[in-house]
């Protein structure tokens, strides 16, 4: 992949946007690279077939670092945590010596040893009641006089390599894995100041879907589709300006500009407009603003930027005088290859993971996680537990988070499945990516290609550097 510089719509980038913040702009968000991934189609059969389910099965998924839990999911020696991803199954389990992840396979014949979340003292098999420890040793084995084959190394538990970040846990079956933290540096690094080692996690959707992961993932890395599927946000999110990046070959970025209107909108609303059109449609970053005291001259973001300031202090008693419009406004999400989000910014920030459903190239999962600033005088509140919801059920239907996030994800979820069967009518059998708004998404399938190509040769997995 070569980097190239392609530009966002030239009138009125996001650049230009936050350039006339009154607070001014963190570095943070300068450009990085682009990277040219081209304009030619790509296969829509990689969106459904057994063949291609296979294929990442093989050189993908266990080549990459995924997200499977939180360490409050298994805060206690002996919590067990079952993460699925496709057709593997892992344990993830906390220790006396640490948190381990181990395939959740019976090294006899194949019994999965655990099927939920549990608490274990160890490992015992519910088909012949073979034993292993929490380090992954054998400790009982009623079968030994039969099983000469084993010794004590090659009847340990088979480990995956563990990193923790802001207290969540990744995995990576690739026992020559990069460490995750030299992989993800760049978000690392950048969502340092909004301290995600102090948030609890506020909600959590386990969302299924009727699709490929893929065609569920990717109306979340680009905005060409606010206007038709949300036209309630366009108001208030500068779509056409967004900046589309790549801090390195893991990591890319999409920033959007809150409370500023698209520029397709016709007429233009005014500022005073912009926050009676978010009000109306129950946008949080409005609640408590008395529309009718607003000045006569104003800037929406400069008004709401202050109003974000005053509230973050109230909730959480820290000082945010120093915080950009920038961050406490726009949407600013880093995408992790190949599966997670993470959402930039002072304020509860989101979290995603995609992931197929086992056995089945047509069926995924989505997670939506909150994670929120711990509230002013409490101790920190109990992570939420997860609200599963199947293929029909909406995300509105729950109780927890705010009513405009889940209206916009029902949206999405409304025309996912419809993308996933709509595609298969393709008379060029092609799916045509637009070439910036679009580029993280081809971005990712020409990843994809390069893990099944080197997979196939044997080889390393793709470096992090970006090729000049
Ligand atoms: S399959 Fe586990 S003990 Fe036999
Ligand atoms: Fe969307």
């Amino acid at each position: 992949m070569n980097e190239k510089k392609l530009s966002s719509k030239p009138e009125n980038t996001y650049q230009d946007i936050i350039s006339k913040d009154i607070t001014g702009a963190p570095k943070f968000l300068e450009p990085a690279a682009n990277v040219t991934t081209g304009v030619e189609g790509i296969d829509a059969d990689r969106y459904w077939t057994q063949e291609f389910y296979d294929l990442e099965n093989e050189f993908l998924w266990s080549r990459v670092w995924q997200m499977a839990c939180q360490i409050v999911d298994i805060p206690n020696e002996g919590d067990c945590f079952h993460y699925e991803i496709a057709d593997k199954s892992f344990i993830i389990v906390n220790t006396a010596n640490g948190i381990k992840a181990y395939y959740n396979a019976c090294l006899h014949r194949g019994r999965k040893l655990i099927t939920g979340h549990c608490r274990k003292s160890e490992f015992e098999c519910p088909f012949h009641a073979i034993t292993w420890s929490l380090d992954g040793k054998i400790v009982r084995n009623p079968i030994a006089w039969d099983m000469p084959q084993w010794n004590e190394e090659n009847s340990r538990l088979p480990s995956v390599k563990v990193s923790i970040w802001a207290g969540f846990i990744f995995i990576n079956m690739d026992d020559n894995a990069p460490d995750f933290h030299s992989l993800a540096h760049p978000m690392i690094k950048d969502l340092e100041p909004f301290d995600w080692d102090n948030r609890y996690r506020e909600f959590w959707f386990e969302k299924h879907v009727k699709a490929n992961w893929k065609t569920l993932a990717e109306p979340f890395m680009e905005s060409h589709h606010s206007q038709t599927t949300h036209p309630q946000l366009v108001p208030a999110i500068g779509d056409i300006n967004s900046q589309y990046d790549f801090p390195n070959a893991y990591i890319s970025r999409q920033i959007s500009a809150g409370a500023t209107a698209s520029p397709a909108m016709e007429p233009q609303p005014s500022e005073k407009e912009k926050l009676e059109l978010m009000k109306k449609r129950g946008d949080a970053r409005v609640e408590g603003v008395a529309l009718e005291e607003l000045p006569d001259e104003f800037r929406a973001r400069t008004f709401l930027g202050k109003h974000a300031r005053k509230r973050l202090n109230e909730t959480t008693g820290k000082d945010y005088s120093e915080a950009k419009d920038s961050e406490l406004l726009d949407y600013i999400l880093y995408g992790i290859f190949p599966h997670m989000t993470f959402w930039a910014g002072y304020g509860p920030k989101l979290v995603y993971r995609w992931r197929p459903e086992p056995g089945n190239p047509e069926g995924s999962i989505m997670d939506i996680i909150m994670m929120s600033p711990i509230p002013l005088g409490k101790e920190k509140p109990e992570p939420a537990r997860k609200v599963i919801l199947g293929y029909n059920d909406k995300v509105s239907s729950c109780e927890q988070g705010p009513s405009s996030l889940k209206i916009v994800l029902d949206q999405d979820f409304g025309n996912i499945p419809h993308i996933q069967t709509g595609m298969k009518s393709l008379k060029s059998g092609k799916i045509n990516f637009s070439e910036y708004t679009e580029s993280r998404i081809r971005y990712m399938h020409q990843f994809i290609d390069q893990f099944i190509e080197t997979g196939r040769a044997k080889k390393s997995i793709p470096n992090a550097e970006l090729e000049h």
